[in-house]
């Protein structure tokens, strides 16, 4: 039998996990990263495609994670060696813990940074910064803002202050109390600013490039795109590095998981697609370019806001509410290694929080040189903070993605995984077994291997 509770303390109820989990999910991923890669990709066809990926490849994997965190109880390491003993299979299993917290501190290093641009977009926003600004002030604003070490540096450790605050209360009193709110107050702003954007921006235009898909715009890149596309769905659910694993793991028994899993997908990509369309008319309507990269809305946005009465203030409500959803989506990023260090080092959650985020915030200092002081440094055109962007997203969740899938439709007997997801044989559990057995690593790895290049090189395609 697994254990009833976890070490680290319980999400209080059903609700609980669905609002910590949806705050994980909804964060940068959905209102900074999806608008400018889809931009990057073209539009249209790179969003179906990435809404394919969703159904097919996160939901399910979705599901996976959620199951395993919530049998094993532990941190994913220790969930994951847990588990593959007791059904006698190697615990080298828990090498996929320990690839998830090397892919956490990737992530939350530049993660980080990308939110202490959020966070000083509040302060210019509320400091009247954006009044009347045009597209060519916007994007010199910004530039400037990159351009500089020492802002960076000061936002980027503000944030991951936050971060470890958040993470050292713990479970119920800081996990779960910061995503009651802030959550709904995104959803109703980012309604606000569709609603502006459709009337003072070109919403017909930014309808089209998001749903019409035009898969002439990929051309030879469309392997790349595709990978981008999975790559951002793993990103924008928070999947194949332990994140969902171990919220699942505070997850009461018996509580739905299919049904949570639902609602957290639908959410998250709902938020996304209206960032879209809260940035993509403002774009058009602007000449400004789609594809014009990681800074998009801190471009867009000023703009709009610029122009709206009462601006200063939305603008500054508008960054204020990312810098939450930002914060609830890094403390999972951070939650998987502290739950480690407290369950295989004895540390208090507290030490095991600053020690977390003391590392994420060095290797931060590195990515945010790299948009500045070090941009002559690259690895394939690309400086750091874009290289542990492509690394983590596109390469290391979707190779997580793929043995967590592996591991719950082959190593984890059927009947766990039948009792963990309801205990009845149904037509939809049959569905999410052959999915997850089947379907989601064979699609994964192909994309995989293909956006890399993979099959370029011996000669396939
Ligand atoms: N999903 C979050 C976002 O879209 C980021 C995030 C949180 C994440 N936890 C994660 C990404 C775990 C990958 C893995 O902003």
């Amino acid at each position: 039998m697994s254990a009833t509770t976890s070490i680290h303390g319980m999400w209080s109820t059903r609700l609980a996990f669905i609002l910590a989990a949806a705050g994980s999910a909804i964060g940068l991923g959905n209102v900074w990263r999806f608008p400018y890669t889809a931009g990057e990709y073209g539009g249209g066809a790179f969003v179906l495609v990435y809404l394919l990926c969703v159904a097919a490849i996160g939901i399910p994997i979705m599901m996976a994670e959620i199951l395993i965190g919530r049998r094993g109880r532990q941190s994913p390491i220790n969930t994951m060696r847990t588990l593959a003993e007791r059904e006698g299979k190697p615990a080298a299993w828990s090498l996929l813990g320990w690839m998830g917290i090397l892919s956490g501190f990737l992530i939350l290093s530049f993660y980080s940074v990308i939110a202490g641009w959020t966070l000083a977009y509040v302060v210019r926003a509320a400091g009247g910064a954006f009044t009347g600004i045009d597209a060519a002030a916007s994007k010199a604003m910004f530039d400037g803002f990159v351009g500089n070490p020492e802002a960076l540096f000061a936002w980027h450790t503000v944030f991951m202050v936050l971060t470890v605050m958040v993470v050292a209360r713990g479970v119920a009193s800081g996990l779960e109390q910061s995503v009651k709110w802030m959550m709904p107050a995104l959803f109703v702003l980012l309604l606000v600013m569709v609603v502006y954007a459709g009337w003072a921006g070109d919403l017909g235009a930014a309808a089209r490039y998001l749903f019409a898909p035009d898969f002439a715009r990929l051309q030879d890149k469309a392997g790349e795109a595709i990978l981008s596309a999975m790559g951002q769905a793993f990103f924008s659910l928070s999947l194949g590095m332990g994140a969902i694993m171990v919220y699942g793991s505070y997850l009461r028994h018996d509580a739905s998981i299919a049904r949570s899993t639902v609602m957290i997908a639908a959410t998250d990509t709902l938020v996304a697609l209206l960032a879209g369309l809260a940035i993509f008319p403002m774009v058009f309507a602007h000449g400004l370019e789609p594809g014009s990269g990681p800074g998009l809305i801190f471009v867009t946005l000023p703009i709009a806001f610029g122009e709206i009465p009462g601006g200063s203030l939305f603008g500054a409500l508008f960054f204020v509410l990312l810098v939450f959803a930002a914060w609830t989506s890094s403390i999972s990023i951070l939650e998987p290694v502290v739950a480690w260090l407290v369950e295989n080092r004895g540390f208090s959650r507290v030490r095991a929080a600053i020690i977390g985020g003391t590392g994420a915030w060095l290797l931060g200092i590195a990515c945010l040189l790299s948009l500045n002081l070090w941009s002559g440094y690259t690895v394939a055109g690309k400086g750091i903070l874009d290289l542990f962007d492509y690394l983590t997203a596109n390469i290391l969740l979707p190779l997580g993605g793929i043995l967590i899938a592996i591991f719950a439709g082959w190593v984890l007997p059927r009947a766990a995984t039948l009792d963990e997801l309801g205990g009845t044989d149904s037509a939809g559990y049959r569905l999410w077994r052959f999915l997850i057995r089947y379907v989601a690593p064979a699609a994964v790895a192909l994309v995989l291997l293909n956006g890399v290049g993979l099959f370029k090189v011996i000669g396939l395609a």
